[in-house]
């Protein structure tokens, strides 16, 4: 094959992947596409690992085979052994990775360059790469950490914090503009010589501290939206490197990894009701030191699965809310069985999903698909928020910020401001959870306490099998 048929044909190569991303994320738009999405988009990344499999810049093949087997190994064995609860922690990790690659990438291409052929936008790109890609690792390690609880998932907060850092990031990119001024360029600092080299591993350095900075401010309650904003850094990162290697698909899966990232920050923003801005740097979750009010006493009445069935044996509306709890329990094939039990009996039973109910982004939709939840039986905020006040009952199945009252009025609260579903304007409020602790937010919920509340204590999956077991027997 001469060297221009097969220029060609790896451009066309690489336009299909390109092709391939874009249908494969549109598909991952709607349930009923995204496996096929999915599959697509593995298609793609084939193609475009096969096709640069064929570069003819490869010195040696061996070094490849041996990461691809090492990394194989490990994203099998991490893959198998995360739960669903600890994914968004699973997805931080690799978000950090892909900004390490990111960034050891414009390095080693920095190291093979020949001063002759260096332009100035490919410079630029490097020292981008290194920052964006570092600041990607360990502003996800430590999200990750902390996610993970590995860390102090309090926010980390001293004096002149956002100045320091604001410093911190300026003194970074000038010292990366002294390598783009001079990519090759060779200082003698007090007796010693300093190379460019030199200064981008400076740059490295930085980057890597900046990246803790940024996020050790940040509380564990916001880290799902860290993480998504930092796998935006690292789409970024890579679409920077594609400039660095003039790979064309490199640039267009960072984009889209870029752009996707960005969008998915603002929709958990929005549905938090808090800007960006409040979520990076208002150190929301951080504890609060000295006396607090006391507590008015508060008494709540305990129920038993007997309870649940009786009642819903006059009930003819349901609308269930799930939350983290049923992801940690793993309930969600004994939801599933329950509610197609009442339906057999002629109950209208709906569920009501939060955008952010659980951890990350459609947490709820893929654990109850995964029990066969049938999708049309899943309504958002809006579809179904009005409905709770001509309804009998509500069963919230391990969830609580999605469902506290103080989100309404109580302004000092971080879930202040949230959409929260109306379950209090309900007829018969069950909440299925182990104790009165609170949810993500670390805020007590005053629903628990509700003259309609019945709480029904115990592990999700535990109380829902005993409901099914009691069903079945009348
Ligand atoms: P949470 O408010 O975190 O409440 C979950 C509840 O589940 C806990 O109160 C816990 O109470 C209960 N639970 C835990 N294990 C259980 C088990 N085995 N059986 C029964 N119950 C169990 O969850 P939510 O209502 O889903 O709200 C999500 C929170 O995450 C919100 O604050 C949201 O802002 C935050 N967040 C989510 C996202 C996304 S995208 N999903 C992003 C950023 C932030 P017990 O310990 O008493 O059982």
């Amino acid at each position: 094959m001469s060297e221009q048929t097969r220029n060609i044909v790896m451009y066309l190569a690489y336009l299909l992947a390109s092709v391939l991303f874009i249908w494969g994320l549109k598909d991952l738009g709607s349930p009923k596409t995204a496996r096929r999405g999915n599959a697509v988009g593995a298609v793609g990344m084939l193609i475009a690992v096969v096709v640069t499999l064929l570069h003819k810049e490869i010195v040696s093949y061996y070094w490849i085979i041996a990461g691809i087997v090492v990394g194989s190994f490990l994203g099998i064995l991490m893959a198998k052994m995360v739960k669903m609860t600890q994914m968004p922690q699973m997805v931080g990790i690799l978000n950090g990775f892909g900004g390490l690659a990111s960034a050891f990438i414009a390095m080693s291409d920095y190291l093979v360059k020949k001063p002759e052929t260096a332009s100035v936008d490919w410079i630029i790109t490097v020292v981008l790469s290194i920052v964006v890609g570092m600041v990607t690792l360990t502003g996800s390690v430590v999200a990750s950490a902390k996610l993970h609880g590995t860390m102090k998932s309090a926010p980390i907060l001293y004096r002149f914090q956002l100045q320091s850092n604001s410093l911190l990031l300026l003194v970074t990119l000038a010292i990366g503009a002294v390598a783009v001024v001079s990519p090759f360029g060779t200082w003698v600092v007090g007796g010693y010589t300093l190379t460019s080299l030199h200064i981008l591993l400076v740059v490295f350095a930085l980057s890597c501290l900046l990246g803790i900075l940024i996020v050790i401010p940040i509380g564990g309650a916001d880290m799902p939206v860290v993480i998504s904003l930092l796998n935006s850094y690292s789409g970024i990162a890579a679409a920077m490197t594609g400039f660095v290697l003039d790979n064309s698909v490199l640039i267009i899966a960072g984009a889209l990894v870029g752009a996707s990232g960005i969008f998915l920050t603002k929709t958990m923003c929005d549905a938090m009701n808090r800007s960006l801005a409040n979520v990076m740097f208002a150190g929301v979750g951080a504890e609060v030191t000295g006396a607090t009010a006391a507590q008015p006493q508060k008494t709540v009445v305990r129920y038993t699965p007997d309870d649940v069935v009786m009642r819903l044996e006059t009930a003819q509306t349901v609308i269930i809310v799930p939350g983290y709890g049923l992801a940690v329990a793993q309930a969600q094939h004994a939801l599933h069985q329950m509610a197609s039990i009442l339906i057999e009996r002629g109950l209208q039973v709906r569920y009501a999903i939060h955008p952010v109910a659980g951890r990350m982004p459609g947490h709820m939709n893929v654990l109850l698909a995964e029990a066969n939840v049938p999708y049309e039986l899943l309504l958002g905020l809006d579809e179904i928020n009005e409905d709770f006040s001509n309804t009998d009952v509500v069963m919230v199945v391990g969830a609580n910020d999605v469902v506290n009252p103080a989100a309404r009025y109580k302004k000092e609260s971080p879930l202040y401001g949230m959409p929260i579903f109306n379950s209090d304007y309900a007829r018969t409020i069950m909440v299925l959870k182990r104790s009165l602790n609170p949810g993500f937010a670390g805020e007590d919920n005053e629903l628990f306490f509700n003259d309609k509340t019945m709480m029904v204590f115990g592990d999700a999956k535990k109380s829902l099998t005993e409901i099914v077991n009691l069903l079945k027997k009348k």
